[in-house]
């Protein structure tokens, strides 16, 4: 049985006051919930206070990137080491804005995928189409080139540590979220890529979908069979609609 998670991508916003502020007003939302897995990634500067602000309770701290490398001469990187010094459960690796952004590769997230569960922490992985490859037709290959490279390697008996995320580029930030039928189709498709790849385990992998959720499609989605939560961008930032959220309220006039 999957256990649903949600995770809140803070992205480049709050600081440390900002950041326990929310977790004051959070974590009396979702007391008691205990099953579901709640995540929040805030930025690197924000986890410590995160982390303090979140002692005691079962949300989880998750950072939104990591260096693979343990330590050495990587002026700027967070090793993955530092992160779970900091208490953090989670990082998202490979998510759509660091791969048109900055440069991400499939291989990159596959090495940085490996040294979080090699340091215990389980990685957050990021797969999605843009829209012209969905215009293209092109939607499965992509997320079949994108699984197998950045999963490549990874140990078999580790796979129930993954959490995958299919964002579909064109949802994020757009408030145009896939509907729930075309992210189940993607996610029926990333979870027999995943059996393929780690046999049984495979269907034990968490996906979330990513891309425009809200307290008023979230229901819709989250009632998919593939579909075991979502990686929540702007959303997430307010913890009264992030609650709503993990609450799966259907609002009225829900899309
Ligand atoms: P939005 O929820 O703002 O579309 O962002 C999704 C996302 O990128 C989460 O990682």
């Amino acid at each position: 049985m999957r256990r649903p998670i949600f995770a809140a991508n803070w992205k480049l916003h709050k600081n440390r006051g900002e950041a326990a502020a929310y977790v004051r007003e959070l974590l009396p939302r979702v007391a008691g919930m205990d099953g579901v897995e709640i995540v929040l990634a805030p930025p690197f500067t924000a986890l410590d206070a995160v982390a303090t602000a979140l002692a005691g309770s079962a949300v989880a701290l998750a950072a939104q990137n990591v260096h693979p490398a343990a330590s050495g001469a990587f002026t700027g990187e967070v090793a993955p080491g530092m992160l779970a010094d900091l208490g953090c459960r989670f990082a998202i690796v490979g998510h759509s804005e660091r791969r048109a952004l900055f440069g991400e590769t499939d291989a990159g997230v596959a090495s940085k995928a490996a040294a979080l569960l090699a340091a215990g922490l389980r990685p957050i992985v990021c797969i999605g189409e843009t829209l012209e490859q969905r215009d293209a037709d092109q939607t499965f290959d992509v997320l079949r080139t994108q699984l197998a490279g950045s999963l490549a390697g990874l140990p078999r008996n580790r796979a129930r540590d993954l959490v995958l995320a299919y964002e579909p580029v064109w949802a994020i930030g757009t408030g145009r979220s896939a509907t729930p039928e075309m992210a189940q189709e993607a996610h029926a498709f990333v979870r027999e890529c995943l059996v393929a790849q780690f046999g049984e385990a495979g269907a034990e992998i968490q996906i979330q979908y990513g891309g425009s959720v809200k307290p008023e499609n979230a229901a819709a989605l989250m009632a998919q069979p593939d579909i075991d939560g979502a990686l929540v961008g702007g959303a997430g930032l307010e913890a009264e609609s992030f609650s709503k959220i993990i609450h799966f309220e259907a609002q009225e006039g829900s899309s």
